[in-house]
């Protein structure tokens, strides 16, 4: 169907599969009430669990002269298997709310990385809703709404929409590919192995903080792709800044998609076929460290200064500990990549997702 559960032992829109579009949004909390902030989690999960069914907040009122409580813009749509994943970012840790010794050890904000070029519009955040579905008037709807619902306890501070091709548009659900045109999401871990999602995804009870026990920490990237510079680049440089084929996504000197990348072979010259400083490559090393990869495309019209689309990556992956495995990554790949030159990193936040809820309780309880 068409509805994914929004109660369960983990938050819905980390290991389901990709919906065809996300809007992103970071909030600040503005009450410096701890129990306004308690009310807010409420409200948004009992507003989350109605709109993931489908359902319009709130009874329909017949008084002319009040403000309907629903926006409206979904009415009549279905579901479109919206999910809605909350989490908390480092500053809702600090003084405000009493919360600072339950901050995971480790769980702070991102070190700089080389080459980061931050904006802070697109930066940072004490909450954030991830909402993800099928349609984007209805990811769009839940966020408004949660901002509506949020009116004198929390702001917006930032937000992002971003795409894939849809699943009518590619009726097989093979890897989408990003606008760099390659397939992007390959060398994911298998969202279907428990056992692999509790190595990579789902956090325990470490770093102090038993309340993430069955929640994962979230980083959030926005890079901008030099889109016209790729363009002008051979389809040989471009295959070799990956260490994959265009057309079939395979390993360079493979066949297939899917077939086992071995970093240690040789092209015919006897040079590495998979470049070592390619992303792949880079990316992989000795295959230890994994991130679970959840990323959209975003366009964001053109950019004032020089006409160019603003269009990239919104990257988002999910882990069970930053400091072991996308802060470790990103320090290589933003040393040695040959993606750098064609990327740049212009947004960046980390949230703390919360576990899962049961009907009857909320999300963030275990925090709060
Ligand atoms: C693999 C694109 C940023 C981590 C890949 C692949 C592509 C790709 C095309 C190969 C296919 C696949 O396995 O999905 C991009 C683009 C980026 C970007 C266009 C930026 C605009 C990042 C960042 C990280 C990352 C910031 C983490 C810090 C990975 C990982 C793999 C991968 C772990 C799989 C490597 C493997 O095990 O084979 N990426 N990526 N990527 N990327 Fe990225």
């Amino acid at each position: 169907g068409d509805c994914i559960p929004f109660y369960g032992k983990h938050q819905a829109g980390i290991i389901t599969p990709s919906q065809n579009f996300i809007y992103f949004a970071a909030f600040d909390v503005t009450t410096t009430d701890a129990k306004e902030l308690k009310k807010l989690l409420q409200a948004w999960t009992a507003a989350a669990a109605a709109m993931t069914e489908g359902s319009m907040l709130g009874e329909e009122s017949a008084n002319h002269n009040l403000p309907p409580v629903d926006t409206g813009e979904s009415a009549g749509l279905s579901p479109s298997r919206l999910t809605l994943t909350f989490g908390a970012g480092p500053s809702l840790f600090d003084s405000r709310f009493g919360l600072a010794s339950k901050r995971p050890a480790n769980f702070s904000d991102l070190p700089a990385f080389n080459g980061d070029q931050l904006d802070a519009r697109w930066c940072g955040g004490d909450l954030a809703v991830q909402a993800c579905a099928d349609d984007l008037q209805v990811a769009f709807h839940a966020i408004r709404n949660l901002a509506r619902i949020a009116r004198g306890k929390a702001v917006l501070r930032w937000t992002q929409e971003g795409f894939q091709r849809t699943g009518s548009a590619d009726p097989a659900g093979g890897t989408p590919r990003n606008l760099l045109g390659f397939k992007d999401g390959t060398a994911n871990p298998d969202t279907t192995s428990s056992e692999q999602m509790n190595r990579v995804v789902w956090a325990g009870a470490e770093g102090g903080a038993a309340w993430m026990a069955g929640g994962s920490y979230m980083a959030v990237r926005r890079i901008r792709m030099r889109i016209e510079v790729w363009d002008r680049s051979s389809l040989k440089d471009q295959e070799e800044t990956f260490g994959r084929y265009r057309a079939s996504g395979a390993p360079l000197g493979g066949q297939h998609e899917f077939d086992k990348v071995d970093l240690s072979a040789k092209g015919p010259d006897g040079s590495p076929a998979i470049p070592a400083n390619s992303h792949m490559a880079l990316a992989r090393g000795d295959g230890s460290v994994q991130i679970l990869r959840r990323s959209y495309s975003y366009s964001g019209g053109i950019d004032a200064k020089t006409g160019q689309l603003d269009a990239g990556l919104l990257f988002i992956c999910f882990q069970r500990d930053l400091q072991k495995q996308f802060i470790p990554l990103q320090q290589k790949l933003a040393k040695s990549d040959r993606l750098n030159e064609y990327i740049q990193h212009v947004g960046s936040a980390v949230f703390a997702c919360f576990p899962g809820a049961s009907s009857g309780g909320y999300i963030g309880e275990t925090l709060l």
